[in-house]
């Protein structure tokens, strides 16, 4: 190893999502295709603070491409929210000689990192979360597989609720947002959609809607639900109670976060870690790599905590005038 090679690590941290193996491997062998030296860091900021640093090498990740998860394991690190843990995670990355350091989840990876860049640690950020929740970009990686996974078990709900003429309330992940609900409201034709960004009337989007198209010969119901919204359970028994149609309730919980990354994850994702390298490589650091408009481009970490992420609140209007 020449004294001007430049080192760089790269972790996984927060909840998993599909696509980050291949954002791994564009790092790695983007990384090491510039001549970089590529550490992997084992389990977030945990293996930052910890010490859990080791080697990769082209073959490091072969063969991870098609697979959920994430080979350098993830974790939420509750030592990394105070000083000591910050500073001994600073301290790790001078003790093993870190240029740079990739940062891939969603917005509280990049809080760690911007923490990181304030103490002098380089930082570039790569959105992955199946939320889709980070205001700096129109898209994160996972979010397509974990949107086609809901579509694919609202299928077999839809088979069950049909033959018993039934409604079924669906919980869909989503922390703080309703981006996963949405999209996989219209594609399924739900009635209903709630959404932590959107109040609506119970009586009147939902009792007497369903009411009204039970007139028109549908006997079977979908509502899905955003996990922000909470109450799951008992607006199922309210929609039992006040319609009268048998409910039942499906929490599909952490299996939307697993499965084989759909073919638009891998490309994201691997244009995403190119595009890391591309920064570092140039010289440039402490960014959140973003997709707009089509395009991967980035922005400034401390100016994407300023942004917003906005609801499409035109596209909510479309699902709820055709779902009738
Ligand atoms: O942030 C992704 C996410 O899957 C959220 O949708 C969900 O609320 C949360 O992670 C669950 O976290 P955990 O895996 O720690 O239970």
């Amino acid at each position: 190893m020449s004294d001007k090679q430049i080192t760089i690590g790269v972790l996984t941290s927060g909840g998993d999502a599909p696509g980050m193996n291949a954002a791994i491997r564009a790092v790695v062998r983007a990384g090491i295709g510039k001549g970089f030296r590529v550490m992997g860091v084992y389990r977030g900021y945990n293996g930052l603070v910890n010490g859990d640093i080791f080697e990769m090498n082209l073959r490091s990740v072969s063969g991870i491409i098609h697979k959920g998860g994430t080979v350098l394991y993830t974790a939420r690190c509750p030592e990394f929210m105070a000083e000591e843990g910050v500073q001994k995670a600073v301290d790790n990355c001078k003790g093993f000689n870190l240029n740079a350091l990739v940062t891939i989840g969603g917005e509280g990876t990049f809080c760690g990192a911007r923490e990181l860049s304030r103490r002098g640690v380089s930082c570039i950020g790569i959105p992955g979360t199946i939320d889709n929740d980070v205001a700096s970009s129109e898209y994160t990686i996972g979010f397509d597989t974990a949107v086609n996974t809901v579509i694919d078990m609202v299928d077999r709900l839809r088979d069950t609720s049909e033959s018993h003429q039934r409604c079924s309330v669906v919980e869909v992940m989503g922390r703080r947002a309703g981006h996963i609900a949405l999209m996989a409201g219209t594609a399924v034709g739900a009635v209903a959609v709630l959404v932590p960004e959107i109040d609506i009337n119970f009586e009147r989007d939902i009792v007497k809607k369903i009411k009204r198209i039970k007139e028109t010969g549908r006997q079977h119901f979908i509502v899905l639900v955003s996990e922000g919204v909470g109450g799951t359970e008992s607006l199922a028994r309210s929609i039992e109670m006040r319609t009268g149609i048998e409910t039942r309730t499906a929490i599909l919980g952490h299996v939307q976060r697993g499965g084989s990354p759909t073919a638009f994850d891998r490309s994201i994702a691997t244009r995403m870690g190119y595009k890391a390298i591309d920064l570092i490589s140039r010289g440039i650091g402490n960014e959140i790599v973003v997709y707009k408009g089509s395009k991967i481009s980035s922005v400034d970490i401390e100016r994407a905590f300023e942004l917003k992420k906005p609801f499409d609140k035109e596209f909510y209007k479309i699902n709820s005038s055709v779902s009738i």
